[in-house]
């Protein structure tokens, strides 16, 4: 990374309710240009929130979130997808009824239909799981898999930004290691920007170039992953007895 790392996504003071309980409360977050970023944080932290605040649903009360130049805190949801920022949300929401091609063909919506192949060539290279299981139902596919499949369905959408939600919940240690080895390919082998929201510290902030942690709706601490990882607060609350 350049020493004058350019800024794509940066979060400013931003302030989420849901009805009249506050969720954020003034958050600053920035992602650099091709950096994996992480956010940590215990469950109710307000991780997700932050994550659907930047997607725009629900909308930031206060502040501002400014994406490759752009203020698209009020913007609708829709929009800020086709700028090309992808989410996998929690809980994957692959689409269950529908096979895993399918699932893809819905990422790839927005996308010239030239690139089609070259695309789906890619991400099966990422998860050659998938490959095999290509007419499968999604909702029949392993805990592993739907995770695979709700990653490779956002790279369908050839997003400048990738957002993931805890791709390593539930899942065995041995697929939380094949996602994460994916996800550092995707960054070093494409320069993908990555922000990803985690329980899991020690792989996030290993994977990470920076992390930020999450306590109520504040950040309280942030740095390099390797800065976090060694800070005493970090793994007390976060490491120790945690999900390795
Ligand atoms: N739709 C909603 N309506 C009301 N309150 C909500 C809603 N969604 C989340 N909250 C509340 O906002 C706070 C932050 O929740 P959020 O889901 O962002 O946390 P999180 O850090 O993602 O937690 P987890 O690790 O459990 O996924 C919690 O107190 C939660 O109960
Ligand atoms: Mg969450």
């Amino acid at each position: 990374m350049s020493v004058q790392a350019e800024t794509l996504l940066s979060v400013r003071g931003v302030e989420t309710y849901y009805g009249k309980i506050v969720a954020l409360r003034g958050v600053d977050i920035d992602v650099h240009r091709g950096e994996i970023v992480t956010m940590i944080g215990a469950n109710g932290a307000g991780k997700s929130t932050l994550m659907m605040t930047i997607c725009g649903q629900p909308q930031a009360r206060n502040g501002q979130v400014i994406y490759d130049g752009q203020d698209i805190t009020l913007m609708p949801t829709h929009e800020i997808i086709s700028l090309g920022i992808a989410q996998s949300p929690e809980g994957r929401r692959i689409f269950p009824r529908m096979t895993v091609m399918e699932n893809l063909q819905m990422g790839a919506a927005l996308v010239d239909p030239g690139l089609f192949d070259e695309d789906l060539a890619k991400v099966f290279k990422l998860f050659p799981r998938l490959k095999e299981r290509i007419a499968q139902r999604g909702g029949t596919l392993s805990g592993g898999e739907q995770q695979m499949l709700a990653i490779a369905r956002a790279l369908m959408s050839r997003p400048k930004l990738l957002l993931l939600d805890e791709p390593s919940l539930g899942l065995a240690p041995l697929i939380v290691k094949q996602i994460f080895d994916a996800i550092r390919v995707l960054n070093e082998e494409e320069g993908l920007t990555v922000f990803l929201v985690e329980q899991n510290a020690f792989h996030a902030l290993k994977l990470a170039h920076r992390g930020y942690v999450m306590v109520n709706g504040n950040i309280t601490m942030s740095g390099t992953g390797a800065e976090l990882l060694k800070r005493e607060e970090v793994r007390a609350a976060y490491l120790e007895g945690g999900r390795h």
